[in-house]
């Protein structure tokens, strides 16, 4: 049975255009869009019609970086599939892009078969996967190709973590040049993790122990020597490179340096960068371990670097790394010992709504909030025009945004699995009103009416992002 949906009056926006246009939705599917007030759109009919004017229409959040249930230092992140993907949509976020794990040992297969199971019928949104490669050698690298084939089109490897996640330079280079070989894309956590782990015990040693230790032994110059490292062996490998959660302005600053040269790299930075820092991780009695991720938050003076690189494109994407953590029984793990905190932070409710707070800022124009934060994750990873934008033949992904709305962030209202926020009391500008997810309504004028299942597995074409 066809079922047609028409929003009326609203400001469209995409990464391309701002315009006040009636959408109409057909089958899960946006079929047109007209001027508001005109013929063209008053000819549009449906079952049902819903009033936008004064607010903004936007396609729907594509985050893609999340880690729902990863396990991480003997626990796992608190948000499952379930959890995690409705709290996605409650923010206006309707696909996620996880990280499959492959362990050391095991094959890509067995890693990207547990995630499906882990995902499979319970995900309010859609989602794709990447990969983590743990474990390169002569059978990964022929995986790597077969995962390509089947929409698995990008791969994350670790210079941090070493006896985990770790690969070492010869190990990345491998994998570096067989996604130069079958289109896949290499993205990096770029941190020294060998030189780290050396500071980490002389800081212990010295019996510094609490949190904030950890953003002082996690260096900026050991990211951007990683970074670096990072660039100039994809660049032998002649392959294009993703850097994932980019926190330091030396490290946007080996970014830049290698797009000025030509060099097909590309960054991300989360919000927790942009909005959050060191105060945070030095808070007292413990609290600065609810802002243990890496890498790490850094001083409050490297958010303008950031800011700048995602208005020129040095940066291109704004993702969560939504990993979260409860602060009772999972970060206190690592009470007397900051390195054995898990890694990881929440915000996959709050990314849609920090950055709008960005514009309301002065810190980026609308269309550029749509572009880092719907489309060019989905050309990064190879699901445009499906998802990203508003444009006849997309999936009606499409979120009624209220730009005047007033909220108060607070892990008493939030919809993540977790015990606390990162933003605990913040003041934003702007709330997610009505989402909708292949023209199915997640979220009706505030209120949950989604369902568990109603979202899909999505294989991704190759970088759409490439020149
Ligand atoms: O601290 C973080 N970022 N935890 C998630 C794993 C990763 O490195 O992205
Ligand atoms: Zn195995
Ligand atoms: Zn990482
Ligand atoms: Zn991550």
């Amino acid at each position: 049975m066809s079922s047609r949906t028409v929003i009326r009056g609203g400001l469209v926006i995409t990464a391309a255009d701002e315009m006040h246009a009636d959408v109409l939705i057909e089958d899960g599917r946006i079929a047109a869009l007209a001027a508001s007030h005109t013929p063209a759109a008053e000819a549009f009919t449906a079952d049902r019609t819903i009033d936008a004017t004064g607010k903004y229409v936007i396609p729907g959040g594509v985050d893609g970086h999340t880690h729902m249930e990863m396990p991480f230092g003997g626990t796992y992140a608190s948000d499952t599939f379930e959890t995690g993907t409705r709290a996605a949509a409650w923010g206006g976020t309707t696909t996620i892009v996880d990280f499959a794990i492959q362990t050391v040992g095991h094959t890509l297969r067995e890693g990207l078969d547990a995630w499906h199971a882990k995902a499979e019928g319970t995900c309010a949104i859609d989602y794709g996967f990447h990969m983590i490669v743990s474990d390169v050698n002569a059978e990964t690298l022929k995986e790597m190709d077969l995962l390509v084939e089947e929409g698995v089109t990008s791969f994350k490897q670790f210079m941090a973590y070493p006896g985990v996640f770790y690969s070492d330079d010869g190990q990345i280079l491998r994998a570096m040049q067989r996604a130069a070989d079958n289109g896949g894309l290499i993205m990096m956590h770029a941190e020294n993790g060998i030189a780290i782990d050396v500071l980490v015990e002389q800081a212990l040693a010295r019996g510094e122990t609490d949190p904030r230790y950890h953003g002082e032994v996690r260096k900026a110059l050991l990211e951007a020597e990683a970074t670096h490292r990072a660039i100039r062996l994809a660049q032998v490998a002649g392959a294009p490179l993703y850097i994932v959660h980019v926190s330091a302005r030396e490290a946007v600053a080996e970014l830049a340096r290698a797009r000025d040269e030509g060099l097909n790299v590309f960054g991300e930075t989360c919000p927790q960068y942009l909005f959050l820092s060191t105060d945070n991780l030095a808070e007292p009695d413990f609290e600065g371990a609810k802002y243990v991720c890496s890498t790490p938050l850094r001083p409050r003076d490297h958010q303008a670097a950031l800011w700048q690189a995602l208005r020129t494109n040095d940066l291109q994407v704004v993702s969560t790394d939504h990993c979260p953590f409860c602060f009772a029984g999972q970060k206190e793990l690592g009470r007397g010992d900051f390195s054995k905190i898990p890694n990881g932070m929440p915000g996959v409710e709050n990314r849609m709504d920090l950055l709008h707070q960005a514009v309301v800022d002065g810190h980026l124009t609308r269309r550029r909030w749509i572009e880092i934060a719907c489309a060019t994750p989905a050309r990064m990873f190879g699901l445009y025009p499906k998802k990203g934008t508003i444009a006849p033949g997309a999936d009606a992904d499409v979120v009624i945004y209220d730009p005047r709305a007033e909220q108060v962030m607070s892990a008493a209202t939030h919809h993540m699995n977790v015990d606390y926020s990162a933003y605990e009391g913040k003041h934003v500008t702007g709330r997610v009103e009505t989402v909708l997810s292949r023209g199915e309504f997640v979220i009706t004028e505030r209120e949950y009416t989604g369902r568990a299942g109603h979202g899909v597995y999505t294989p991704r074409s190759t970088c759409q992002y490439l020149p």
